[in-house]
């Protein structure tokens, strides 16, 4: 019997070390929900990084064998690949490059070198696992070279690749010194997905400026296979924040929120911390929201969650020590004895939590410079079971294809920033409703089970496709 074999960067469970003992606890992640029941399944496997550097092979052994037994293969990597491969190509070239921040990209052969070493890694780890007829899913930037050296050692396995991630105009992309080399790692998949259709257009005219590979209607004609792309915007576990939101606990913590806030109305902010995000560009706006409207004064807080991340990079080092001078400074600016402009938790928060700050919260802010797609933004629409609320949302996050009825703003521009949460907050309650309604129908039905299957369905339509022309 075939098996499917998941492969991202990090696996769906993260190992800590917390003084002398480890602790295994499930990613918080959408991707680990939605692909839970895929992996778990039969005889399928999930290979990725467990998360932390392992100093003995006793302890490698160890947490190979817990995870063995929930389905997972670890790819164990030395502090140098940490360094090179995750903190360097990934996290300095690729991710700033891919979200249109070329000028934080650093090209170092080395962080190239090891980028290739680790992909190699997990090619490894996914030949050991891997048959013939296998159907192998690759997700994201960290693997753009593991299709296609997939592709060299088990060339009728079925591969799909999955980007996360914006995929930007073929103008950043052809900046990169080892250009061509990832885009041929790509193409080594049958079927590759973006969240948008605008992703995906930039790929093909990247395939077609850099490497002259022409395609139609999302077919790239390889010499020797055809390559099919689309999108697949990505969805969450609907029903999970629903059922949250309903919950007692999430009502309970909602009102001690209330009571403790002395009833100020929430304009709410969370993301990982992350330049990309557009958070100092966040505080700025709500700083001129309070000097253009002063009746928002004592009225309105803004509650901003921002859950550490990559901070051994250094742009995300220094992004952390503006956002605190930035809450600093407004808050010693506008704070009286009673009311707190600004209240900032830089720590992840549990599900019940969080979901009672989405209950809570009138106004999201979710305003990134560059997202691939967001899904804080649908997490706060399926939380909203009351159907009041409104989000606010930058046009460049992917969700802004689908989630027109949200007020769509360019990030960038603070004064408009600012003008649209003064008009969130004034925001009819009926008009709440409609476009709440209208928002929740859509990510109700494009869940991220529905997102797997209909990735999945597609991935084996394209090998039955290669198969038919190759007997043609
Ligand atoms: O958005 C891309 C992504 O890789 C997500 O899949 C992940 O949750 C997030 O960035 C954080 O990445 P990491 O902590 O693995 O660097």
């Amino acid at each position: 019997m075939s098996r499917t074999i998941i492969v991202s960067n990090r696996l769906p469970t993260k190992v800590q070390r917390t003084d002398d003992s480890l602790t295994f606890q499930p990613s918080e992640g959408g991707l680990a929900t939605g692909l839970g029941s895929i992996y778990r399944e039969d005889d399928n496997v999930w290979v990725g990084w467990p998360g932390l550097f392992v100093e003995t092979t006793e302890e490698e052994e160890y947490i190979a064998e817990q995870l063995r037994a929930d389905s997972m293969a670890p790819v164990f990597l030395t502090e140098a690949e940490i360094r090179d491969f995750y903190e360097g190509f990934s996290n300095s070239t690729l991710w700033p490059t891919f979200h249109y921040f070329a000028q934080y990209a650093t090209y170092e052969q080395e962080h190239w070198e090891a980028y290739v070493a680790v992909n190699e890694k997990f090619c490894q780890a996914v030949l050991e696992l891997a048959g013939p007829d296998d159907t192998i899913w690759v997700h994201d930037y960290q693997l753009l070279l593991l299709p296609e050296m997939l592709r060299q050692q088990r060339p009728e396995c079925t591969i799909g690749f999955f980007l996360h991630i914006p995929f930007p105009s073929h103008e950043l992309i052809r900046v990169l010194p080892w250009r061509a080399e990832l885009l041929r790692g790509m193409l080594g998949a049958d079927l590759i997905g973006f969240h948008t259709f605008g992703y995906m257009r930039h790929f093909l005219s990247a395939v077609s400026q850099i490497l002259g590979i022409p395609s139609l209607n999302g077919q790239v004609e390889t010499p020797t296979r055809t390559v099919l792309v689309d999108a697949f915007p990505m969805g969450i576990d609907y029903k999970r924040y629903e059922q949250t939101a309903s919950s007692e606990t999430a009502q309970q913590h909602e009102q001690d929120y209330r009571e403790a806030l002395r009833e100020a109305r929430v304009i709410l902010s969370i993301d990982r911390l992350d330049y990309t995000k557009g958070i100092a560009q966040r505080l700025r706006a709500f700083e001129l929201l309070l000097q253009r409207y002063p009746e928002w004064r004592e009225q309105v807080s803004l509650v901003m969650l921002v859950v550490p991340s990559r901070d051994q990079v250094p742009q995300y080092a220094a992004l952390k020590e503006e956002i605190d001078e930035l809450v600093g400074r407004i808050n010693a600016q506008y704070r009286t004895i009673s009311w707190n402009p600004i209240h900032y938790f830089y720590r992840s928060f549990p599900l019940e939590e969080l979901v009672a700050l989405y209950r809570l919260a009138e106004v999201a802010l979710v305003t990134p410079m560059r997202d691939g797609m967001n899904l804080v933004a649908k997490e706060f629409i399926a939380s909203k079971v009351d159907q009041r609320g409104v989000l606010i949302l930058s046009e460049r996050a992917g969700a802004a294809r689908e989630l027109s009825d949200a007020i769509i703003i360019n990030p960038t521009d603070a004064g408009q920033l600012a003008e649209a949460m003064h008009d969130a907050l004034v925001m009819p309650e009926e008009e709440q409703t409609q476009r709440m309604t209208a928002m929740q129908a859509l990510v109700r039905q494009y869940d991220v089970f529905a997102w797997t299957k209909l990735f999945m369905d597609r991935l084996a339509y394209s090998k039955i496709k290669q198969l038919t022309m190759a007997t043609e």
